[in-house]
């Protein structure tokens, strides 16, 4: 019988063979049934305790009732462009190789960039982003997190660069974009030549900060110091905090580096590559960088992936300020970073590390955040922890720390998936984006999907994760062989997202109830079928509390994924967690990074990785794109 025919009871019974905690059972339940859903809401309450600040928007109680949705959910779609609701309407505000300044070069419909001036335009694959009012502008932060290389480089068999010249487009694309936008008759539109706009390539200078700062693994030839690297790299979701800056994630680093020659390499730092995915085989891998660019060919520079992965702090608001890698914050393939302040001021930065079986973290500042105030510390002094989830519905944030872990504090930051395994922490279904509720003490997180959660190998054992910790099914990942994905969503004690300790439920968990009627694969109760997606990815709550979910999943409309359409974005209630379908992406696409204009009337949302001609027709290659999305009315969109 296939896992996908198993009744609930049959499915329980498989996984978990009784007698065994029957709150196991209950967690599982709550999961997977609408009166669970509204059971685990209202057990948590809805106090509201968010220290209030501007930056935060205050706090207020979430309605009794919860969100009147202004729109009506839209169906899916398998074409090559974007709907959105009745009453609303979307324009494209940047595409892939668009002018940043005058003397950028014009993009090639059949061609895309050239390598001179390829750092003169808008990055290839738009994802994390943030608006920030400066001086009264829109200032832009946009994330360019790979290149479809293909694509870029049409001359080159299957997109592997053949010259330094090809490798050099490559760098240049992505990276981050700093950009002004203003709204005119046409709608918005990136100002070109502002002052402000700035590009941040794989090989920007980058001052390392924080533990792993200085030490013997960060030192390079180049940089016998261990405290200054060029480039940021895959950068993927992003963060804000609360004195203005920029966070840009580092996730899937390990993809640009690779070797010319089989060496032997230190046992520590072989170790480090096989947890982190760094390849030593002599052979080109799909960027081949290093065939090109000594700095990334690990047999002639071991130690210089030990200068990516990090949280990088920009300030846009200063075009020449050197960006800052935060090594404080781990060194995980970042998904996003989001910040909010504790009662008593200090920031909480929460953290998913994307890949199958790794963790959730969060770091406390050691200091309270003061407005105005010195804040060059407040991602350097503090504590990294790493997340517990019982199958109670409770859990624990772990300290990271010497005593805990075996390791000393500049290991930790460097090698932190292997001092989180040491003291345990929950293995995860991927995790992804996270966002906190500003109108209540919760924070989501999606857990995009893991084909390998409970499953085993040939011998009989369960699959890990690279570091050998065990994938078994549990109460926060209660689904073996995981393709739909679920969001997590916890509540700090005492309202305070300083506490070491939270409750947690299962916001909702994606599946196909048209193919099931119950158990697990059905999905929870907020699921149907108007409404069905998976792989749930990017995450971010408007100041109404709104919670929009954005995936990056299977789009062959077909078999399990069947009714699903393209990539998508929904709005989920947090209370009644009723969810709508808002948005639908063009075909191959994934929707990723979402923000919006300071007075909130226009909605910004990454389109990623079209898989067809997109925005422009047939008659050019498909563009990653961020759409500017309004009302026709004018009223607020979050
Ligand atoms: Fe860049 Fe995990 O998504
Ligand atoms: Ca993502
Ligand atoms: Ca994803
Ligand atoms: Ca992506």
């Amino acid at each position: 019988m296939s896992k996908n025919k198993l009744t609930a009871d049959q499915w329980d019974e498989l996984n978990f063979p009784r007698p065994t905690e029957q709150e196991f059972d209950r967690v599982v339940e709550r999961a997977i049934s609408r009166r669970g859903f509204l059971g685990g809401a209202l057990a948590f309450g809805s106090g509201a305790a968010v220290m209030g600040t501007a930056f935060f928007k205050g706090s207020t109680a979430l309605a009794e009732g919860g969100m009147t949705f202004p729109f009506e959910g839209i169906p899916a779609f398998t074409d090559n462009t974007i709907h959105v609701p009745e009453g609303y309407e979307w324009k494209v505000l940047v595409r892939w190789g668009d002018a940043l300044f005058s003397d950028a070069p014009a993009f090639d419909p059949a061609k895309g960039i050239p390598a001179a001036g390829s750092d003169r335009v808008f990055g290839e694959n738009t994802d994390g982003m943030e608006l920030f009012s400066i001086d009264g502008k829109e200032i832009l932060v946009v994330n360019s997190e790979y290149t479809n290389n293909d694509i870029n480089l049409p001359h080159a068999a299957d997109g592997i660069p053949v010259s330094a010249e090809d490798v050099l487009t490559l760098q240049n694309l992505q990276g981050v974009t700093v950009m002004e936008l203003a709204e005119g008759a046409e709608g918005w539109a990136p100002i070109i030549d502002s002052p402000f706009n700035r590009r941040i390539t794989h090989l920007t200078p980058m001052t390392i900060d924080g533990p792993a700062a200085g030490h013997d693994l960060l030192k390079t030839e180049a940089d016998p110091t261990g405290t200054a690297s060029l480039g940021t790299f895959n950068n993927c979701g992003s963060g804000r905090t609360p004195w203005g800056t920029y966070l840009t994630c580092e996730e899937n680093f390990n993809g640009y580096f690779g070797a010319t020659a089989e060496v032997d390499y230190d046992e520590e730092i072989a170790k480090g590559y096989k947890r982190y995915g760094i390849s030593t085989k002599a052979e080109p891998g799909s960027y081949n960088y290093h065939g090109f660019d000594p700095r990334f060919d690990v047999s002639v520079n071991p130690n210089e992936p030990h200068r990516a992965g990090y949280i990088v702090e920009i300030n846009p608001a200063d075009p020449t300020s050197t960006p800052v890698k935060r090594t404080a914050l781990g060194r995980v393939k970042h998904e996003n970073a989001e910040a909010v302040l504790a009662a008593d001021g200090r920031v909480v930065v929460y953290m998913g590390d994307d890949e199958r079986g790794e963790f959730v973290y969060k770091w406390l500042s050691r200091d309270a955040y003061v407005e105005g105030g010195d804040t060059s510390t407040l991602l350097t002094e503090g504590q990294l922890y790493v997340a517990k989830f019982n199958d109670d519905l409770t859990g624990e944030w772990v300290a990271l720390t010497p005593e805990a872990t075996g390791m000393d504090a500049a290991h930790i930051a460097i090698f932190t998936r292997t001092a989180a395994s040491a003291v345990g922490a929950t293995t995860m279904d991927r995790p992804e984006w996270i966002a906190v509720n500003p109108t209540a003490a919760e924070a989501y997180c999606c857990l995009t999907n893991n084909s390998r959660r409970g499953t085993k190998n040939d011998d009989g054992s369960l699959k890990t994760n690279a570091g050998g910790d065990e994938m078994a099914v549990n109460a926060v990942n209660p689904r073996e062989t995981n393709n739909y994905g679920q969001i997590v969503r916890w509540r700090p004690a005492g309202e305070d997202h300083g506490a070491d300790s939270f409750t947690w439920d299962l916001y909702v968990m994606a599946g196909n109830p048209t193919l099931n009627a119950e158990g697990p694969y059905a999905g929870s109760a907020n699921i149907n079928a108007g409404n069905l997606f998976n792989s749930l990815d990017g995450l971010a709550i408007d100041s109404t509390g709104m919670v929009w979910i954005q995936t990056d999943g299977d789009d062959s409309n077909a078999d399990e994924y069947v009714g699903m359409g393209n990539n998508q974005q929904l709005a989920g209630d947090p209370v009644t967690g009723e969810i709508r379908r808002f948005l639908t992406a063009s075909f191959g696409a994934e929707v990723t990074g979402l923000t919006w204009s300071t007075d909130r009337k226009t909605m910004f949302v990454g389109i990623q990785h079209p898989a067809a001609p997109f925005p422009d027709g047939e008659a050019s290659l498909p563009r990653s794109a961020i759409v500017a999305v309004k009302r026709t009315d004018g009223a607020l969109v979050g």
